[in-house]
């Protein structure tokens, strides 16, 4: 249609939505489905961030307010990247939006021009491509391997980077692979960032408080220091504190940047929800107790999921470090044929399969940017995970 403008030509919806909006169409329709597409924790938001909504309501903070984040929320940011990243920042270097995503947004919108390339290591979150693209810039994907642990080397980083390079995207841990970089493998990256001082590092660490094992998070300004006038550092409390519906992201860095960040996100949607934004405050400064029990269920879940993955012949599945998701490759699998006749061509083949033939919702591997795979999020019920691994592993025992 030659109304729609030709940007909007280049992206394409969220497959990991589409997912999710496919399988509850099939659970309205009457059939039994296990979701295991959507990005988010099953757990209630805490009752003391709930409290803390419920009082700003009561009191009244229900207009308006500084187009970037209350002050007090910019403070709650300030301490907590002081707290757990070592990170000085102040005030005017922290930008508050409506969601991790639109802080990400925001960034590509003030810094892209046409010819811009930003180097995003693949498997990627499904956002960061089009994100480039709706900005203007052209994306540039790294591919990480399975033999690596999905993890991006100081040569592959090397390969990308052009003089046309403006940022690297990095995530650890990460969506979809729950990969996440040691200090060591992260120092290696930034030793090569060290070379190219015109690139400058956009890292989203939303996944930072669900690390297990003896996995310890680290960022990159952290672990080198002299990136910190070059790097934006992405947070959020989505996902760590079960609060995707709140839409609350935050980011530091820079102030000339996060001043152009303002100004993209004061013609767009101005200022995140007033409620969210004090329910954020007391995420942020209240207790962080609930973190480790719920670390804990994460834990027992990836186990569960990894386990049962792997028992199936033609699946291979890394045992994550971090997040709520695994990326089995099922490379073993691609040219077989389903019960029902399905040729299993491609993971999209696979996803698109397994969600007729048993009801399970997977997110196929070429949505990330690295195929043959498919990503489960194993942020659901114990005994939903059980059955899900089950059917799986039934339906592939089934290919011929
Ligand atoms: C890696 C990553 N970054 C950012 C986001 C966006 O988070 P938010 O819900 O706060 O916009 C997500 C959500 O799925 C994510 O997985």
């Amino acid at each position: 249609m030659d109304f729609l403008s030709a940007t909007l030509a280049r992206v394409k919806p969220s497959p990991t939505i589409a997912v999710t909006n496919k399988a509850a169409e099939l659970k309205a329709a009457g059939r039994d489905i296990i979701a295991l597409g959507a990005g988010e924790p099953d757990f209630d938001t805490p009752q003391n961030i709930k409290d803390a909504a419920v009082k700003a309501i009561a009191e009244g903070k229900t207009k308006y307010t500084v187009v970037d984040g209350i002050p007090e929320l910019k403070k709650a940011v300030c301490a907590k990247f002081k707290r757990d990243n070592g990170l000085e920042y102040t005030p005017a270097q922290v930008s508050v939006s409506t969601g991790g995503k639109q802080v990400l947004y925001n960034a590509l919108m003030a810094t892209l021009n046409e010819g811009d390339e930003v180097v995003i290591p693949a498997p990627f979150w499904v956002s960061y491509p089009d994100m480039v693209l709706l900005a203007g810039g052209t994306p540039v994907i790294a591919e990480a391997s399975i033999q690596t642990g999905y993890k991006l080397t100081a040569d592959q980083l090397e390969a990308a980077i052009t003089p046309k390079t403006k940022w690297l995207i990095f995530n650890s841990p990460s969506n979809p692979t729950g990969a996440g970089y040691s200090w060591d493998e992260l120092k290696e990256l930034t030793d090569v960032l060290m070379r190219h001082p015109h690139v400058w590092v956009l890292t989203d660490d939303m996944y930072e408080h669900l690390a297990y094992d003896d996995f310890e998070f680290c960022t990159p300004a952290q672990v080198e220091p002299r990136l910190y006038d070059r790097t934006l550092t992405v947070n959020g409390v989505s996902k760590a504190y079960a609060m995707t519906g709140w839409r609350i992201g935050y980011a530091a860095g820079p102030e000339e940047l996060t001043k152009a960040m303002r100004k993209v996100q004061s013609q767009s949607t101005s200022n995140p929800c007033s409620i969210s934004q004090w329910a954020a405050v007391e995420a942020l400064n209240g207790t962080q107790d609930f973190l480790a029990p719920n670390n804990e269920t994460f834990v027992r879940r990836r186990d569960l999921v990894v386990k049962m993955l792997n028992e199936v012949d033609g699946i291979n599945c890394p045992v994550p470090e971090g997040a709520f998701y695994v990326y089995p490759s099922i490379a073993g699998l691609i040219g077989k044929t389903s019960a029902a006749g399905t040729v299993i061509a491609d993971d999209e083949a696979f996803a698109t399969a397994l969600l007729e033939e048993t009801g399970v919702a997977v997110v196929f591997g070429a949505a990330f940017g690295l195929s043959p795979n498919f990503r489960v999020s194993y942020a659901t019920a114990d005994e939903a995970l059980l059955e899900a691994c089950t059917r799986i592993k039934t339906f592939c025992d089934g290919l011929r």
